[in-house]
């Protein structure tokens, strides 16, 4: 582990916003990961419990899923798209219709999500607040929805909701 004051991590301090939050109970510069392990650019080696904070469920650097990506990169497939059609998103499409819908005669339509766990609370309250018709939301304490400001109005800490700047309205807050 190296002093955050180390030549190492100087740069991190001097032109990195102070807007950083787990790399300060990390004092390490990481360099490779594969499978469950990371390793720091002087070798050691740390088994990651972190994890994405958990959205890494196949480990870093998945060897089938790295395959599949280079080779998909590298024979210029689509990368940025938006919700345009593609050939990767048809193929996508049909193995889920084909794997998962179809079998267990399930009726959905499938919505991608946005880049965030924020964008999808937006949306939920939104289309909550559309099929009710009303603009009130119930919402738990000690829950945490993201920093947008739709998420931040149902969300209970009162440091991150000061962090709005503006009254957040139309929730309705229950212990828990
Ligand atoms: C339960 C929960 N909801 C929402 C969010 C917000 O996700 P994002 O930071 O991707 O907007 C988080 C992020 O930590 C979360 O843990």
């Amino acid at each position: 582990m190296k002093p955050t004051n180390s030549p190492a991590m100087s740069i991190f301090e001097s032109l990195e916003s102070e807007v950083r939050s787990y790399c300060r109970s990390w004092p390490a510069v990481f360099d490779r990961a594969q499978g469950a392990r990371l390793t720091d650019e002087d070798g050691h080696s740390y088994l990651d419990f972190f994890a994405g904070a958990g959205s890494l469920n196949y480990g870093h650097n998945n060897p089938v899923l790295k395959r599949a990506l280079i080779d998909y990169i590298e024979r210029d497939g689509i990368t940025h798209g938006l919700d345009m059609a593609t050939t990767a998103k048809r193929a996508f499409l049909e193995t889920f219709e084909n794997v998962i819908l179809r079998p267990r005669d399930l009726p959905y339509k499938v919505m991608f999500p946005g880049p965030t766990g924020t964008n999808a609370v937006e949306s939920a309250l939104k289309l909550a607040r559309k099929v009710k018709g009303r603009e009130s939301v119930v919402s738990f304490t000690n829950a945490f929805h993201g920093m947008s400001l739709g998420s931040l109005a149902v969300t209970g800490n009162a440091f991150k909701r000061a962090g709005a700047g503006i009254p957040l309205v139309h929730g309705t807050p229950m212990p828990f």
